[in-house]
C-alpha cells in the first residue's frame, strides 16, 4: 500500500494539474472522430513543411500552440476566413477532438498536429512564416524542480522569433503569476520584439481569448496575466 502511494505521488508530480484533474483520454481513442481535412499526418514527416501546399494558398498563416479542445482556433478560424490557422497540441485525444469540431464547423481554413511544439517550430517551420503565435494558458510547471519543462524558455523564444514575419505578434495569456514573470524576464531579454498590448480577440462574454481553459479560470474569478510583443526587422 505505501508503495502504491508514492507511486500516485510521483506520477502526480509529474504530470500537470490540468491531466490530474481530467485527462485528456476520457475523450475516447482516435477511431472515436472523424478528423478528415482537418487533423495533418506528419508522422513520417521530415523538413520544412510547406505552408501553402497545407492550406492550398498563400494566405497568412497564425500558429497556435496547445489548442487543447480548439476553442479559440474554432472562433479565430470563423472570424478572421482570410487568415490560415495552425494549431499544434501533444495530447492526441485533444486533438483529435478539436479536428472533429473543426470538420463538423465546416472550417476550411484550419489544419491541426499532433506534436510536441518545440521540435515541430525548429525543426519544421520556415523562417519569417507566420504573421502570429498564439499561446494560451501554457502549462506552468509551478514547482520549482520542473521549470525546466516550461515552453517559454530563452531558445525557444528565438525560435518564435525566427519563424514570425516581420510585424508578426507573439501573443500569450497565463493566470499563473510565476510564470508570467518568467516569460517577461525572457522576452524583456530577447532581441527583436518591441512590446505592444495583446489585441481584443473576442468581444462577447467580456473574454480575453476565449479558449476553454480561460473559460473555466473567469468562473473560479482568477486573475489573467498578458504578454504580447511584436516581431520587427
Ligand atoms: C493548460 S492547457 C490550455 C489549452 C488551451 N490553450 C486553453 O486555453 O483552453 C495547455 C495545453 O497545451 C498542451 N501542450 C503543453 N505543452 C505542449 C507542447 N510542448 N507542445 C504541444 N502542446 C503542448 C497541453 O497538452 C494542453 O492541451
Amino acid at each position: 500500500m505505501a508503495a502504491l502511494c508514492v507511486l500516485v505521488r510521483a506520477v502526480a508530480s509529474v504530470y500537470p494539474a490540468y491531466m490530474r484533474q481530467g485527462s485528456p483520454q476520457h475523450l475516447g481513442g482516435a477511431g472515436k472522430w472523424n478528423t478528415e481535412g482537418v487533423l495533418l499526418d506528419e508522422s513520417q514527416a521530415k523538413g520544412e513543411i510547406d505552408l501553402h501546399s497545407v492550406f492550398g494558398n498563400t494566405r497568412p498563416v497564425e500558429l497556435e500552440i496547445g489548442s487543447g479542445k480548439g476553442t479559440f482556433i474554432l472562433e479565430r478560424a470563423a472570424s478572421r476566413p482570410e487568415v490560415n490557422l495552425l494549431g499544434l497540441e501533444y495530447a492526441g485525444a485533444y486533438c483529435r477532438y478539436a479536428a472533429d469540431r473543426v470538420r463538423r464547423a465546416g472550417l476550411v481554413n484550419v489544419r491541426l498536429l499532433i506534436a510536441e511544439a518545440g521540435r515541430f517550430v525548429t525543426e519544421r517551420l520556415p523562417d519569417a512564416s507566420l504573421t502570429a503565435v498564439h499561446i494560451y494558458f501554457p502549462d506552468p510547471w509551478p514547482k520549482r524542480r520542473h521549470h525546466r519543462r516550461r515552453l517559454i524558455q530563452r531558445p525557444f523564444v528565438r525560435q518564435l522569433r525566427r519563424v514570425l514575419a516581420p510585424g508578426g505578434q507573439l501573443l500569450i495569456v497565463t493566470d499563473h503569476l510565476g510564470y508570467f514573470m518568467h516569460i517577461r524576464r525572457v522576452l524583456d531579454g530577447a532581441e527583436g520584439f518591441a512590446r505592444i498590448v495583446l489585441p481584443r480577440m473576442t468581444d462577447a462574454t467580456g473574454q480575453i481569448v476565449g479558449t476553454n481553459f480561460e473559460r473555466k479560470y473567469i468562473a473560479q474569478g482568477r486573475a489573467f496575466y498578458s504578454i504580447a510583443r511584436l516581431r520587427y526587422v
